[in-house]
């Protein structure tokens, strides 16, 4: 039996998230986890908040909050809204948890004893009316090339070349606008990744063919420019402190105190995706909590990331393609680093001693824009998560995005093509089927799933036609195509209004009623099948269908042979309300006024 191990990329907890970081991984990383369990699996679907970082800081102190206040609001604001699109998580963590802090500073530890973290003087930027270090971006000034007077320390954004904050004319702070900056010795930490560039140009080669060639090309391309060793230190306050002892006692260990690097933090990259092992030890201590049982023992989640207890364990990674580089190359080698360690201290032993699993499945997003153009928080332009479930339902949300899934290249939200959509596939294709046979089964054959009549040529072929369909989707969710996958779900829904019209049982009832109960019983069978394929995609709606039928929610992923004898003769069932409302063309005008339209674009 394998177990499914999933995780989404983890969301900046600065601000509300908008469709393309729907889009881009927590979305698809639902469907799948609701889809592995409803075939039956043991499911982790995991994800958290990544908290640490300069634009938490100033986000904090722009809302005159502390970074800890801050984050822990935010945290609630995203738990919430999540929950509220139907996000199925077993645990939403924090990267700030003390669970995390254990694991960055353990891991820090290993490596630094193997000998693969380095320590080096480097220049950064002080500026002394913010009284901060300031990262490469918070530096902004002319650009040396093109003039452009707005550059970043990182890069221009008007000529596209990459610099240096030494580079810039007259060099400012992004953040006060003070010109009072100096360049100052920091002490870092490198960890060596060069070391592991064979080791990973091996791993990710095997992976060919497998992961999305998005991916694979992301990540050989990291490679074939060399392999930097990466800082993952940074002179800020909020963060994994890197002199363990600053943050208190912790039993796994962590660094020495090393000179110069006292009151510093883990750079934001390191310690965001071992958040993916912590937040399966906050799951594993947050399930023992809430029945009253004391904090389990590490092997309790450590189950699902190392030992020969992991080896039925499937690990699925969901995210953006900018975030491949730090899931393909940055996050391996700190695996990878522990591991050789581990090795190297007499050979893999069972538990304890054994090597942390890297992700076997990584897939990989393009980008979802609006118009044409970026989502934009500072612009107001586009869709946010708040916003939307104000305007429509979750489902209408989660149907759209799930169908347009940005895989084999970038998609772009307009109101237009959305109300097209959910208009069509939501209330003419699928609403409207179950509402037509519910309410004639309410009419003519007293609310109960008729018996009697037997299938003719017409059921045989419908029998057939969802049997093969059933299978194309269920071998596209395995795959993990869901932009493939929501068009054969379509195709279902309309297999059922196809069988419907022909089978017409509301001509059939006036000169044979026989005839009429098999069209109805075959009917109100798709109907229940519909809520059991339905439900990964539209949750809510698929609850309310299969309520309406009498069935059980959610429900066991249907086999093809005996899709259409779910249901028991003689069962009660109810037409339900209105399932989908039909967007209406006033809404589309007030809604592109107020989020933006092409115009803007
Ligand atoms: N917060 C990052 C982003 O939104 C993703 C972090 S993924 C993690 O781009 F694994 F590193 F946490
Ligand atoms: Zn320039």
């Amino acid at each position: 039996m394998t177990r499914i191990l999933i995780t989404s990329a983890l969301p900046y907890i600065n601000g509300i998230k908008h469709l393309g970081t729907l889009a881009g991984s927590m979305l698809p990383a639902d469907v799948f986890a609701r889809f592995q369990r409803a075939l039956g699996r043991e499911t982790l679907y995991l994800c958290a908040t990544d908290e640490h970082g300069t634009p938490t800081e100033l986000a904090a102190a722009e809302a005159g909050l502390d970074p800890a206040t801050f984050c822990a609001q935010q945290h609630d604001v995203q738990y919430d809204l999540g929950r509220k699109f139907g996000l199925s998580w077993d645990h939403f963590g924090r990267s700030s948890s003390p669970q995390n802090h254990r694991l960055t500073q353990r891991f820090a530890r290993e490596l630094w004893e193997a000998g693969f973290i380095e320590e080096r003087v480097t220049q950064q930027v002080y500026s002394n009316a913010d009284k901060r270090f300031l990262p490469d971006r918070y530096v902004i000034g002319t650009c040396p090339h093109c003039g452009y007077e707005a550059a970043r320390g990182d890069q221009c954004e008007n000529c596209t070349r990459v610099l240096d904050p030494a580079d810039l004319i007259k060099p400012r702070s992004a953040v006060s606008g003070s010109d009072d900056i100096e360049i100052r010795p920091s002490k870092h930490l490198f960890l060596r990744q060069s070391l592991f560039a064979d080791k990973l140009r091996l791993w990710i080669d095997g992976k060919k063919g497998d992961w999305p060639l998005l991916v694979t090309s992301i990540a050989l391309k990291w490679l074939d420019e060399g392999l930097q060793d990466r800082g993952i230190t940074r002179d800020l306050e909020w963060g994994v402190p890197v002199n363990a002892h600053e943050w208190g006692p912790n039993p796994h260990g962590g660094l020495p105190d090393i000179e110069g690097l006292a009151g510093k933090v883990f750079y934001v990259w390191f310690d965001a995706p071992i958040e993916y092992i912590g937040a399966t030890w906050e799951w594993a201590d947050a399930k023992a909590a809430e029945e009253g049982r004391a904090p389990p023992a590490d092997a309790v989640w450590e189950r699902w990331w190392r030992g020969p207890e992991a080896a039925d364990v499937t690990y699925v990674e969901f995210m953006g393609k900018d975030n491949v580089p730090f899931h393909t190359v940055g996050f391996p080698c700190t695996l990878i680093g522990v591991n050789e360690k581990l090795e190297a201290e007499g050979g893999w032993r069972p538990a304890s001693n054994s090597p942390w699993k890297l992700v076997d499945r990584l897939k990989g997003f393009n980008w979802l824009d609006y118009y044409g153009g970026k989502f934009s928080t500072s612009q107001k332009r586009g869709v946010f998560m708040d916003h939307a479930l104000e305007l429509l339902p979750a489902d209408y949300w989660r149907w759209w995005v799930t169908a347009n899934t940005p895989e084999t290249s970038d998609a772009t939200f307009t109101w237009e093509q959305f109300q097209a959509q959910v208009n069509a596939d939501l209330a003419d294709v699928l609403g409207n089927f179950v509402n037509r046979i519910l309410k004639f089964t309410e009419t003519r054959f007293e609310g109960v799933v008729p018996s009697g009549g037997a299938p003719g040529e017409l059921e045989t072929k419908l029998e057939a036609d969802v049997a093969a369909k059933l299978v194309e989707l269920t071998e596209l969710m395995e795959a993990m195509e869901f932009r493939k996958s929501a068009q054969a779900l379509r195709q279902l829904w309309v297999l059922g209004n196809q069988y419907l019209t022909e089978a017409a049982p509301w001509t059939a009832i006036k000169t044979d009623p026989a005839r009429a109960a098999v069209a109805v019983r075959y009917g109100l069978n798709l109907v229940a099948l519909f809520a059991k394929v339905s439900e990964p995609f539209i949750p809510f709606s698929a609850e309310t269908i299969a309520t309406a039928v009498g069935e059980g929610f959610p429900g066991r992923w249907p086999q093809p042979q005996g899709a259409l004898s779910i249901l028991p003769e003689g069962r009660a069932v109810k037409a339900p309300e209105v399932l989908f409302r039909k967007v209406e063309d006033a809404q589309v005008a007030e809604w592109r006024a107020r989020f933006g339209g092409p115009e803007e674009a």
